[in-house]
């Protein structure tokens, strides 16, 4: 069985994480990935009040008894939300690792590592790995360029990104941005990384909170069905290919300002895709590996298939392929 020194930090059997995903991350998900032995993430902003975080994370722990985590996704904003306070909930909830992304988590590593919670800090680039390390975090996730959501202004995909960040990081590290199967595993190992984070393959699972067309169209999509939202402004985001998204596109490419597609890509749009099942109703975030998603399992059965043939990928290709020289 896969066992790499992230699960030895992190506390978890297997190298598996689910990270942080905005009106998704919720009890029911991340208990399964808790209990299937993964590292899942509560989304702190999908909760609208610091105390309803604070009920989330009771209600998650009534599903599990296994440790799992809290995403704090930074981001820039007129009117931020009180991100200390959902930050002081983590801790006196005793949460034990959070996932920051989004912004430099500097700010709020004092409070967490006071209180011993874990930091797993998700960037898209390697100087910001690097940062992070710096600062003092406990692990770092690196976005390629495949990954759903916010991958950066760089477009580096995983097959550079991830060397290029284990030659120069040595806490652990988590490759993310289009794994959803063993060969992913397998090969995120091979780079440099200590586990892997998958988003839109844990969306298309039984558990996930989201109406099943969404999951349906996880399946009958292929890698070229996302759109990058935002490039003009640089603040790219790779989210799901539907009338909504490409007119954004269409807006900006043609000289159009955020005020002109604020109203498109208003979050409760978003929200209600994934709700009411209505996937043209606005903006819902996924990524490229949708075209290696082909069925919606349990959360249980994903996380020990992944496992499985993770071994018997090795065992049966790539040891064959790479004999020792006394088989030779
Ligand atoms: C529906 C959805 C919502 C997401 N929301 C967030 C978020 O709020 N914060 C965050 O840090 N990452 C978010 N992500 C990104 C994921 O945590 C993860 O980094 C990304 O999905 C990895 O790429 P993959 O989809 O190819 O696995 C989201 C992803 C999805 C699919």
């Amino acid at each position: 069985m896969v066992h790499t020194k992230f699960c030895d930090v992190f506390g978890v059997d297997h190298p598996i994480v689910q990270g942080g995903m905005q009106w998704v991350g919720r009890a029911e998900l991340v208990s399964a990935v808790a209990n299937a032995g993964g590292l899942g993430f509560l989304t702190a902003l999908t909760q609208p009040t610091p105390e309803a975080l604070a009920d989330e994370i009771a209600r998650c722990r009534e599903l599990t008894d296994r440790p799992f985590g809290v995403n704090l996704t930074i981001l820039p904003s007129i009117n931020p939300p009180p991100y200390a306070e959902y930050r002081d909930v983590v801790i006196d909830a005793g949460v034990p690792v959070v996932e920051t992304a989004g912004a430099n988590p500097a700010e709020h590593l004092p409070a967490f590592r006071a209180a011993g919670v874990k930091v797993l800090h998700k960037c898209t680039s390697v100087r910001h790995a690097v940062k992070a390390q710096e600062l003092g975090v406990d692990g770092v996730s690196i976005d390629g360029f495949e990954c759903a959501g916010h991958p950066g202004e760089d477009d580096i995909g995983g097959l550079v990104l991830i060397p290029a960040t284990a030659d120069r990081v040595s806490v652990p590290i988590v490759a993310s941005g289009g794994f959803a199967d063993a060969r992913g595993l397998v090969a995120a190992l091979a780079l440099g990384a200590d586990g892997i984070n998958m988003g839109t393959r844990f969306l298309a699972t039984h558990e996930a909170p989201v109406h099943d067309n969404v999951k349906r169209r996880l399946v009958d999509a292929t890698e070229l069905d996302t759109e990058l939202i935002f490039r003009p402004l640089r603040n790219t985001a790779r989210v799901a290919s539907n009338a909504v998204s490409k007119e954004v596109v269409r807006i900006l490419d043609e000289g159009g300002e955020f005020a002109d597609v604020r109203e498109l890509v208003a979050g409760v749009r978003g929200r209600e895709v994934l709700r009411t099942g209505d996937l043209d109703d606005g903006i819902w975030t996924a990524g490229t590996v949708q075209g290696l998603i082909h069925d919606v399992p349990t959360v249980a059965d994903l996380i020990e298939r992944i496992v499985t043939e993770a071994d018997a990928l090795v065992r049966d290709r790539l040891t064959p392929a790479l004999p020792c020289p006394q088989f030779r």
